[in-house]
């Protein structure tokens, strides 16, 4: 049998200039895109894609700063401690990717930079997309990316409504301008993220609406269909704040969740065992008297939704200061609980009807 091209194949010289275009007059101005396009500084683009893998960008750029402004060459991140390394990634969540940036660092530091696709895909926590991303950004290697940026503008300029991770990458590698592959691949990353976005399309002005299947059916929003997730399993902890939002017991966070950072003590309780009982065998372990409630607070993370339960305690453990440790948003809630407690006691109407 023959295969029939589709119109996106056939159009394909247009749809790179047409883009191209609209990128060199509307695309972002971001800080890791400095210098000259296809030769940028290796290390700023690593970081950011790094960083941007799970944050979005108006989110990343306050990290990014602060991380580059802390580590402003892979020098300064490698012989840095790993301690620094996870404060400065404070907020940025998935710290094992600030471990990884900092391992890949010390590689870096004794071999230099990769200078293609499978040496950047040899560091440790650099994945395809990270690797096409570096190889295109920062060396002009003609390496297309697929995120969630190019799955969406693809899947809707083809009109595919479940795209998986070959189709993708099998389109986007075709699409690929090979005289401008780093501009190519943020072109596309722009205009999912500014244009095509997820819930409302600006396809008036998308370079692309005419060649784009989702819009010529009307219906850009059904593609991609939206993925089945695993609904996120429901973790009750009680956690204990010996201290106060300055100064407190913290402990190294071990296993799974949000392992390797400091934290509250806490204990994960199951539905068998009562709030209570699990504070009592914390404290226990602690040598620590139990105290009030402090609060509860709400945490999501990608496959888990965390109730903690925050219990004042009294004992003679050492404490830390909290501004120098790396902790997780979930502690950051649960000291947030002592500030809002102590505002709302001084803002309590007094016996005679007024405040402090
Ligand atoms: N998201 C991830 N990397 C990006 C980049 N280089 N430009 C724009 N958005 C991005």
């Amino acid at each position: 049998m023959i295969a029939v091209p589709d119109s996106v194949s056939t159009a394909i010289p247009e749809i790179r200039t047409e883009l191209l275009a609209w990128f060199d007059a509307s695309g972002r101005e971001l800080p890791w895109r400095l210098g000259t396009e296809g030769a940028r500084d290796p290390y700023r683009v690593w970081v950011a894609e790094i960083l941007l893998q799970q944050t979005q960008v108006a989110r990343g750029l306050h990290y990014y700063d602060r991380f580059l402004e802390a580590f402003p060459s892979v020098q300064a991140l490698a012989e840095a401690p790993i301690e620094a390394v996870l404060k400065a990634w404070e907020g940025c969540g998935y710290y094992a990717r600030a471990r990884n940036l900092h391992r890949a660092a010390k590689v870096i530091v004794q071999n230099g930079f990769p200078a293609d696709y499978s040496g950047w895909l040899a560091l440790p926590g650099v994945g395809p997309y990270t690797a096409a991303a570096v190889a295109s950004l920062a060396f002009g290697e003609a390496r297309a990316v697929n995120d969630g940026n190019v799955r969406r503008v693809l899947a809707r300029l083809y009109g595919e409504a479940r795209p998986t991770d070959a189709w993708i990458q099998a389109r986007a590698d075709a699409l690929l301008c090979p005289a401008r592959p780093g501009a190519w691949n943020e072109a596309v990353m722009d205009l999912g993220a500014t244009v095509c976005t997820p819930k409302a399309p600006r396809c008036a002005e998308c370079p692309l609406s005419a060649h784009c299947a989702a819009f010529k059916r009307g219906t850009p929003t059904a593609f991609p269909a939206p993925k089945v997730r695993a609904a996120a399993r429901m973790v009750q902890a009680v956690a204990v704040l010996i201290g106060d939002e300055r100064e407190a017991v913290l402990e190294r966070r071990e296993g799974g969740l949000l392992g390797g950072l400091m934290g509250l003590p806490m204990l994960e309780f199951g539905p068998q065992q009562t709030e209570v009982t699990v504070l009592e065998e914390l404290c226990a372990r602690l040598g620590a008297r139990p105290g009030e409630l402090l609060g509860q607070v709400q945490h999501s993370m990608t496959h888990r939704q965390i109730t903690l339960h925050v219990y004042a305690a009294a004992s003679a453990l050492p404490r830390q200061t909290v501004a120098d440790a790396a902790l997780s948003r979930l502690d950051h809630k649960a000291l947030e609980l002592l500030r809002t407690r102590q505002e709302s006691l001084f803002a309590a109407p007094l016996m005679d009807g007024s405040s402090v």
